[in-house]
């Protein structure tokens, strides 16, 4: 495979292509680099590839000029080159990029500097734009090194065991499992017993845990588009039970009305059937009904007996599996005790307000927070909203939900527990369902 280098610093690249297996495989003829200085193809005697921008503003742009000479003479050498022009305004590079693009035979990297290229070049010239991460660089020469790399890992015979690559983080969509080398006691820290016990067996099936663990723990949104087998699956979903200690509480007492005092409010039917399945759909361990008021409670009783044990359970089975996660509760005290009770500590507690807080979670820390195995109590307020005495026992709050136009967020609290559970856990939807009727690969 041939790599042309197109920069203002070929001597950048010196060390890298010298060195590891990106040095062994130039010198074995399995890859090849070119380096092309971008100022060989200026005209003038300074031998300027550089302008200031039309309309004003900081640094300078590499001239339209140079740079179509320098494409076009690369262009007219075969193979025919895919060109790739290294901005912070590409399209992301990861994994699966790496290895189509090492179907490649010749790849073209540009590697701008300043303020980038003029758009023209940008637009008209050049097949792909790609970015090595949300970060900027000073220039595009390391993020070339790095998509080198990356593609050239894919090159038949490159990496002297082809199975390595295959076995690397990514390669099946998963992180990479940890490793262990000699000694086997380093200051009292043991590798595990496994991986000394000779039977490949089972060090294969500990690996794939392990992969499958990482994953799980730190990159999540990569097991919606991993390879999963069935084993795999139940894992994972072995993993979630153990792990997602998730609750819900929806508050009837104490909350605030309109004016802001401090009310109990009445028992939403909708409420009851559309949260209970929102938590049997998304793993939720329970979804408690906090309410006081004997009354309210009757009806609320009266309701679960019947899709539970009564008619309801006979006409609709799947109603009364998602009415198993209720739990009636006089209070939040109630509450507390019955998941300490179940869960040996108590949860932390996520309040959700409308309003905005200077220290809110964002849903990535909280869903972090959530797949930490901690149990987690999210509370839900009627009426209008919790009141100050349940807010002040929060933990952690969670950042309002808006819409997308302007600040109106008047949300049922059905809708936005919805958003909310599928912000907190939307990596692992689809996780249960078998690979034969899902659309998950
Ligand atoms: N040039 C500067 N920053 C870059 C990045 N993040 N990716 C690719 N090229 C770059």
């Amino acid at each position: 495979m041939i790599f042309d280098i197109l920069t203002i610093f070929p001597e950048y690249f010196e060390s890298p292509l010298r060195v590891g297996l990106l040095g062994k495989a130039l010198k074995r003829g399995l890859l090849e680099v070119r380096l092309h200085n971008l100022r060989d193809f200026a005209t003038d005697k300074h031998r300027t590839i550089d302008d200031k921008p039309f309309g004003g503003g900081e640094g300078m742009l590499f001239k339209p000029e140079p740079l179509y000479r320098a494409l076009e003479s690369l262009k007219a050498e075969s193979p025919l080159p895919r060109v790739i022009y290294l901005s912070p305004q590409g399209r992301l590079l990861e994994h699966r990029l790496a290895q189509e693009l090492a179907q490649e035979q010749r790849l073209v990297l540009l590697c701008g500097r300043y303020e980038g290229i003029d758009e023209r070049i940008r637009a008209h010239f050049v097949d792909m734009e790609l970015s090595i991460g949300d970060y900027v660089l000073f220039g595009g020469e390391a993020a070339a090194l790095v998509v080198l790399e990356a593609v050239a890992r894919w090159v038949p015979g490159v990496v002297g065991c082809e199975d390595s690559v295959r076995r690397d983080s990514f390669a099946e969509g998963l992180l990479k499992y940890p490793q262990y080398t000699r000694p086997r006691d380093f200051l009292g820290y043991r590798v595990p017993e496994v991986l000394l016990s000779g039977d490949h067996a089972r060090v294969e099936r500990w690996r794939r845990e392990k992969s499958l663990e990482v994953t799980f723990d730190r990159r999540p949104d990569l097991l919606r588009t991993a390879r999963l087998s069935p084993e795999d699956r139940a894992l994972l979903q072995e993993l979630f039970r153990r792990r997602v200690r998730l609750y819900l509480a929806l508050i009837h007492y104490p909350v605030i009305n309109k004016e802001g005092r401090k009310i109990a409010s009445s028992f939403t039917n909708l409420d009851l059937h559309d949260i209970a399945r929102l938590a049997r759909t998304y793993g939720v361990r329970a979804y408690y009904l906090v309410q006081p008021l004997r009354d309210q409670r009757a009806i609320m009783e009266e309701l679960l007996r019947f899709w539970l044990s009564g008619p309801g359970a006979r006409h609709n089975p799947d109603r009364a599996e998602a009415l198993k996660v209720v739990r009636l509760a006089r209070s939040l005290e109630e509450v507390l005790a019955q998941i300490r009770s179940a869960e040996g500590e108590a949860p932390l507690l996520l309040a959700t307000d409308a309003r905005p807080r200077r220290e809110a979670l964002s849903y990535e820390e909280a869903a972090r927070l959530v797949r930490s195995g901690r149990p987690i109590l999210i509370l839900l307020g009627t009426a209008w909203g919790l009141a100050p005495e349940v807010l002040d026992r929060a933990d952690y709050f969670l950042e309002p939900l808006y819409g997308t136009l302007d600040a109106y967020n008047h949300l049922s609290v059905r809708a936005a527990a919805s958003i909310i559970l599928d912000r907190l856990l939307r990596e692992f939807s689809g996780l249960g369902p078998n690979p034969s009727n899902s659309t998950r690969n």
